[in-house]
């Protein structure tokens, strides 16, 4: 008979530093207990991007202040865990080193196992922590960093019908917002501003629908922007309010074509699947998310979209991950690996493309 299992979690592979406890009973849902999640914004702000030895540095310092905040917000104490799971990749590596050195001390020093978890396997199951939904579904995975679409049918399971082979829709999104003068992150400048905007007036690329297959390109949709964009200051000297409105509102449709598009065919190519999921901060998008669940409804599938705060990166998702693995028997030890790079698909070819945070799988 399965048992109640508490993990703690630890996720630090890009610029949030997070740590949180979550509470399983079988038969029962899942309960978050605690989830802290510190980003690391304003020390990377001056650059315009994630700087990885400031991110590393930055996680090495607050990791286990971050544990002890996670533990204490649980009321409980390291003695009342059954394992410590800890994102081992992929991700920057110097974030990704600190995570795991965090938490071997952690499973060391208290007699706990350790689980390893994919930052993208964490991600992945998300829908099994808030809907509970059922092994197998069809996955999109939609952030700044990471665009894939998977079937998943177990925590260690997943084909890869589809990917990026540039960019990440997020990355997309945060690029049109800089060329435009939108403050970061992008995606909900792009979207605000897009409410407002009329996005038939500018016929962007749909770029790879006319290929069959399932995967997704990004790079040339933000270069059209950009020559739209100088199209209309070489014309009339700047762009207007409603130019820019306009502007971000065709970006917007194109993704969210692409994304509908792709997705549609994924569910053809995964068979029986029980629902339609999306995770990552893309997801958060109105337009895309209610195009999603259309692309949902019309092939009579359930729509798991979690709540913005366990689709972008925190420890919850890793925490449930790690009970996932921990029941399926994994338990890993002081050799435990950082590890850069790390495909959930391993039997899938590499994508050429690889996000702006880093390759990724
Ligand atoms: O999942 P996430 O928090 O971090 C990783 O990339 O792992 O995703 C962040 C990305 C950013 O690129 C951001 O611009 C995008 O998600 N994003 C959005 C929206 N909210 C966040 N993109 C489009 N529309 C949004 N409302
Ligand atoms: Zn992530």
């Amino acid at each position: 008979m399965a048992r109640t299992l508490t993990l703690l979690g630890l996720e630090s592979s890009c610029d949030d530093t997070a740590a949180a406890v979550v509470r399983h009973s079988p038969g029962a849902p899942p309960e978050i207990l605690s989830s802290i999640v510190w980003g690391q914004g304003a020390l990377h702000a001056p650059y315009g991007g994630v700087v990885p030895e400031i991110a590393a540095r930055a996680h090495a310092e607050k990791l286990d202040l971050a544990v002890e905040a996670a533990l204490a917000g649980a009321g409980l104490g390291l003695a009342d865990m059954d394992a410590v799971a800890v994102t081992a990749g992929p991700g920057l590596i110097g974030g990704v080193l600190a995570g795991v050195m965090c938490a071997k001390g952690l499973a060391a020093g208290a007699g706990l196992p350790l689980v390893g978890v994919n930052h993208l396997a964490g991600h992945a199951l998300t829908p099994r922590l808030t809907d509970g939904t059922a092994f197998p579904y069809l996955m999109l995975l939609v952030s700044g960093g990471h665009c894939q679409l998977l079937r998943v049918a177990g925590p260690e399971d997943f084909t890869r019908l589809g990917g990026t082979i540039d960019d990440a829709p997020g990355e997309a999104f945060d690029k049109v917002a800089k060329l435009l003068g939108l403050p970061q992150p992008g995606g909900p400048a792009v979207e605000a501003e897009a409410a407002a905007g009329d996005a038939a007036r500018f016929a962007f690329p749909r770029p790879l629908l006319d290929r069959p297959g399932c995967d997704l390109s990004f790079s040339g949709l933000k270069t059209a922007v950009l020559r739209a964009r100088d199209a209309l200051v070489a014309g009339q000297g700047g762009l207007t309010v409603q130019d820019r409105r306009d502007l971000c509102a065709s970006f917007q449709a194109a993704v969210r074509d692409v994304l509908a598009e792709k997705t549609r065919r994924a569910i053809k190519a995964a068979g029986p699947v029980s629902a339609l999921a999306v995770a990552g901060g893309v997801a958060a998008n109105a337009v895309i998310r209610t195009a999603l669940q259309a692309v949902a409804e019309a092939a009579r599938l359930p729509f798991a979209a979690p709540p913005l705060e366990l689709c972008t990166d925190n420890a919850a998702i890793m925490a449930w991950a790690g009970i996932e693995l921990y029941r399926a028997g994994r338990r890993d030890g002081m050799s435990l690996a950082a590890r850069p790079r790390w495909p959930l698909d391993t039997r899938a070819a590499p994508l050429v493309g690889s996000g702006r945070k880093g390759a990724k799988a």
